[in-house]
C-alpha cells in the first residue's frame, strides 16, 4: 500500500486543484471554498466542477471531472453525502492524488461502512482521502486557502492540525486577530484515511513551519503517531490540546491496567514521552506556539524576575514553582549583576525589585545586565502601571528589549498589568508579534512550556530495549488456554508465563501426598504456605484450606492434615486435586507492573504503587512501548510514592533494577505476542537492593 501512496508534498503544494460542487450560489460551501482559493492568491490551476457548467467567480466550470484536462493533485469534494462516492470514483479515474472530502454524514453519524468503502476504493487506486467531515485546509507554501472559513489567513510559521471543525474554523479568525501567522492549517475530521502522523511527515521538514499545534479528540493506530512525534518534537516544538478526558472507556476495562489506562492518563504520558507539550486550553496552545516559533530554547535553567512591584513579583515566584521555572538564587552573583542598575531601596534578590519609581531606563538597564550575564538563561519582566513611569515609553522599551533578547537567543517574557493605556500597549505589541501577557501566570506558564521543551531536548534519544524471552513457548502456553476455550490464563499458567518471561514468581509445587508436601517444603525452604487445590472450593480461606507461615516439617504435617479435614467438612463432595506448597512471601514494598494493548496507542506498559488500593491511589505511570531502561526509571520517578523506593525512615533503598527489568520484560512480551492483550502483576513485591522482587499475583487476558 505504501508504494501506492502519493507524496504528501502534493497535498501541501498542489499544482492543480478541482472543486467538485463549486456552486453558483455564493451562500453555499462549494462557492465559499472556491472564493477562498481565488482570494488567497493560489498560483496553480483551479477547476470548478458543477453539472450546470457556465462560469463561477470568473472561472469556467467543467460539467464533470472527466471534462477537466490534465493532472489533478487535489480534488475538494463538497457535494451532498449521497454523491460523494461517485465523485471519489471520478477523482480516482482522473488519477487525482488527494481528495479532501468536506461533506458530513459518514462515521460521525454512524455511517462507517460507506466511509470505509470509499477509503479503501480510493487507496486501492492510489488516491488518499482527507476527512470526511472537514472544513478543508490552508497551506502557506502554495498560498492556498481551500477552506470555507472567513478568509484573511495571515501566512507565517505556526502549523495547526485539528480534528474539531468548528474550533478549527474559529481558529482562523482568532489567529488573524492575534496576528499569528500560519504555515498550514489542516482539518482532519473523521480521519478515515490520513491522520496526524502523515501530515507531520511533511511538516517536520517544511522550512516555513517553526511550531506545530494539534487539537486531538481521539487517537487511532497511535503507534505511527508516537514514532513521528518523537522525531518531530526534537526538531520543532509540538503543542497538543486534547478534549474528551472521559472515563467511559475505563468502566468496561477488565484489569486495573485497563481501567487506569482508560482515563486520560495514557494520552498524557505518551505525549510527554514523545516530547509533546500538552496545553490545557486553546489560548495556552496559541501562547506557546507563538512564543516557541519566535524564541530559541534557553541555554540553561536559571531564570530571573525583574519587576517594579513586590506583590506581582511574589505572584510570579509562585507561578514559577507551579510551572517548573527555576529561579536563580545565587545572591552574590545577583548582587554583582544588578546592584548598579537597582535603586538603593530596591532588591537584587530574585525577584529583582526596581521599585515603584522605576522608569523605562531602569528596566532597560536591568534587562541589559541580565542579557549580558552568562549565568542568567531567561527573564520574566513584569510591569505594574505607576504614575511615575513614562507610559509612552513602555511599548518601545518592551519592543527593543524583546528584539535584543531574541537576537541573543535568550527567552524573555513580558507581563504588564494596568488600565486602558496598558491594554492598548498589550494589543499593539501583540499585533507586532512581541510576546506580552496581561496576566503574570500566563507569562510564566509560557516560559514553563519553553522549559518543558528544554527538558525534552536534553533527554537522550530512546534506545529501544528488548529482553530475551522465548516467545514461541509463550505462544504455546497461550494456545493451550485457547484450546481450553479460555481468553485468560489460570493462576498456574500465569506463573508459568512469568517464568518464561523471566520475572520471578514465588516458588510453588502441588503435592498429592503428605510425604510429597514435606519434600516440597524442604526443597522450597521454610517458611511455606499450604493451599488446597480444588475446582470445587472457590473461597479457600473460608473452607479452612489455607495455612500460612509454616516454619518446619512438623507444622507442615499438621497443616496438611488440618486442611484436608477442614475442606472435607466444609465442602463434603469437593474434588481435591492436591495441596499447593508455596514459598511464604516476605514483606516488602507492594508495586504493580502491567502491560496492555491500548486501543489508541497499541502496546503500553504501566508501573505504580500496587496492592489492594491501586485504583484508589491511582499512583501510576504509563509509557508506549518500546522503552529503554532510562524511560522505565523515569516511570518510577514519576509516581508520588517514589520516595518509598528510595527508602524512608531508615529503610533501605529498594531493588529498582529488578523492577525496571520486569517492566522491560513485560514491554517485550506485549510487543511481540499479539495473542496477549493484558498482563498485570499485582503485587510485585520488591525487596532491598540486591534482593530482587517477586511477582506474587499475575493476571493475563488474551486478545479476543
Ligand atoms: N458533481 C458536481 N457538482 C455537483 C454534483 C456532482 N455530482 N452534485 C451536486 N453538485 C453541485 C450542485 O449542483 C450545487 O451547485 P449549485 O448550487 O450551483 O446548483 C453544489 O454541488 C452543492 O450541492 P447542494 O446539493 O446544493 O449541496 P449543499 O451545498 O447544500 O451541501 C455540502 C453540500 C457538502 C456542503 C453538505 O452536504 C455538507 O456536508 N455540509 C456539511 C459540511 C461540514 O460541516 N463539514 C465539516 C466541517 S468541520
Amino acid at each position: 500500500m505504501k508504494n501506492n501512496t502519493p507524496d504528501i508534498k502534493y497535498l501541501f503544494e498542489p499544482r492543480q486543484v478541482a472543486v467538485i460542487g463549486a456552486s453558483h450560489d455564493p451562500a453555499k460551501i462549494g462557492s465559499k471554498i472556491l472564493r477562498n482559493i481565488v482570494a488567497s492568491g493560489y498560483r496553480g490551476r483551479i477547476y470548478p466542477v458543477n453539472p450546470k457548467g457556465g462560469e463561477i467567480l470568473g472561472l469556467p466550470a467543467a460539467r464533470s471531472l472527466e471534462e477537466v484536462e490534465g493532472e489533478l493533485d487535489v480534488v475538494c469534494t463538497c457535494v451532498p453525502a449521497k454523491f460523494v462516492f461517485e465523485s471519489v470514483k471520478a477523482s480516482a479515474a482522473k488519477h487525482a492524488k488527494f481528495n479532501l472530502v468536506i461533506t458530513s454524514g459518514f462515521s460521525e453519524v454512524g455511517n462507517s461502512r460507506e466511509e470505509r468503502e470509499i477509503t479503501s476504493y480510493a487507496r486501492e487506486r492510489g488516491m488518499r482521502i482527507i476527512g470526511p467531515n472537514i472544513f478543508g485546509m490552508y497551506s502557506a507554501a502554495a498560498a492556498l486557502d481551500m477552506t470555507f472559513g472567513p478568509g484573511g489567513i495571515v501566512p507565517g510559521s505556526v502549523a495547526i492540525i485539528t480534528q474539531s471543525g468548528a474550533l478549527g474554523l474559529a481558529m482562523i479568525g482568532k489567529t488573524a486577530a492575534e496576528n499569528i501567522g500560519l504555515s498550514a492549517l489542516v482539518s482532519v475530521g473523521n480521519k478515515a484515511d490520513i491522520g496526524e502522523a502523515e501530515l507531520l511527515e511533511y511538516l517536520v521538514d517544511d522550512p516555513h513551519t517553526l511550531s506545530i499545534m494539534m487539537y486531538i479528540e481521539g487517537v487511532r493506530e497511535g503507534a505511527p503517531l508516537v514514532e513521528i512525534l518523537k522525531r518531530v518534537s526534537r526538531r520543532k516544538p509540538v503543542v497538543v490540546i486534547k478534549s474528551g478526558r472521559s472515563r467511559r472507556g475505563a468502566a468496561a476495562a477488565a484489569s486495573h491496567t485497563g481501567s487506569l489506562a482508560g482515563s486520560d492518563a495514557v494520552f498524557d504520558a505518551v505525549m510527554r514521552q514523545c516530547g509533546v507539550l500538552r496545553a490545557e486550553s486553546v489560548q495556552e496552545g496559541f501562547d506557546l506556539c507563538k512564543f516557541l516559533a519566535r524564541t530559541k530554547v534557553p541555554a540553561g535553567r536559571n531564570a530571573v524576575i525583574v519587576t517594579n512591584g513586590g506583590g506581582i513579583g511574589v505572584l510570579a515566584t509562585d507561578a514559577c514553582e507551579k510551572y517548573g521555572v527555576k529561579l536563580l538564587d545565587d545572591a552574590e552573583n545577583l548582587k554583582t549583576v544588578f546592584s548598579q542598575v537597582t535603586p538603593d531601596f530596591g532588591s537584587t534578590k530574585n525577584p529583582i525589585d526596581l521599585t515603584g519609581g522605576a522608569t523605562s531606563d531602569h528596566y532597560t538597564g536591568a534587562l541589559d545586565a541580565a542579557l549580558k550575564d552568562g549565568g542568567i538563561d531567561a527573564v520574566i519582566a513584569l510591569y505594574c502601571e505607576t504614575a511615575v513611569f513614562d507610559a509612552e515609553n513602555l511599548g518601545p522599551m518592551i519592543r527593543e528589549n524583546f528584539a535584543k533578547y531574541r537576537d541573543a537567543g535568550k527567552p524573555i517574557v513580558f507581563s504588564a498589568f494596568g488600565g486602558a493605556s496598558i491594554d492598548a500597549t498589550l494589543r499593539k505589541l501583540s499585533t507586532e508579534k512581541v510576546p506580552i501577557f496581561g496576566d503574570v501566570y500566563d507569562a510564566v506558564r509560557t516560559l514553563g512550556g519553553v522549559y518543558r521543551q528544554y527538558d525534552n531536548l536534553a533527554r537522550p534519544p530512546l534506545e529501544p530495549e528488548e529482553a530475551q524471552v522465548d516467545i514461541a513457548a509463550v505462544e504455546r502456553l497461550v494456545a493451550g488456554a485457547r484450546a481450553d476455550g479460555r481468553t485468560f490464563l489460570l493462576a498456574h499458567e500465569g506463573r508459568q508465563l512469568m517464568e518464561l518471561v523471566g520475572i520471578r514468581p514465588p516458588q510453588s509445587r502441588v503435592a498429592r501426598t503428605l510425604e510429597e508436601a514435606v519434600h516440597c517444603a524442604n526443597e522450597i525452604g521454610y517458611p511455606v504456605v499450604l493451599k488446597v487445590v480444588s475446582r470445587d472450593i472457590l473461597h479457600k480461606s473460608d473452607a479452612g484450606g489455607v495455612a500460612l507461615d509454616l516454619e518446619n516439617r512438623g507444622e507442615v504435617i499438621d497443616a496438611y492434615q488440618a486442611i484436608l479435614r477442614n475442606c472435607r467438612a466444609a465442602v463434603p463432595d469437593a474434588r481435591i486435586d492436591g495441596i499447593e506448597v508455596a514459598e511464604m512471601i516476605a514483606k516488602g514494598l507492594e508495586l504493580i507492573v502491567g502491560a496492555r494493548r491500548d486501543p489508541g496507542f497499541g502496546p503500553i506498559v504501566m508501573f505504580g504503587l500496587g496492592g489492594i488500593y491501586v485504583e484508589v491511589m491511582k499512583d501510576v505511570s504509563f509509557r508506549a512501548v518500546p522503552i529503554d531502561r532510562t524511560e522505565a526509571m523515569s516511570m518510577m520517578k514519576e509516581i508520588r510514592a517514589y520516595p518509598l523506593l528510595l527508602g524512608v525512615r531508615g529503610e533501605e533503598r529498594k531493588d529498582m533494577e529488578s523492577v525496571i527489568d520486569a517492566i522491560i520484560r513485560l514491554a517485550t512480551v506485549i510487543r511481540r505476542c499479539e495473542s496477549i492483550s493484558d498482563i498485570e502483576v499485582n503485587p510485585i513485591v520488591v525487596y532491598e537492593e540486591g534482593k530482587g522482587s517477586k511477582a506474587v499475583d499475575v493476571r493475563v487476558l488474551l486478545s479476543k
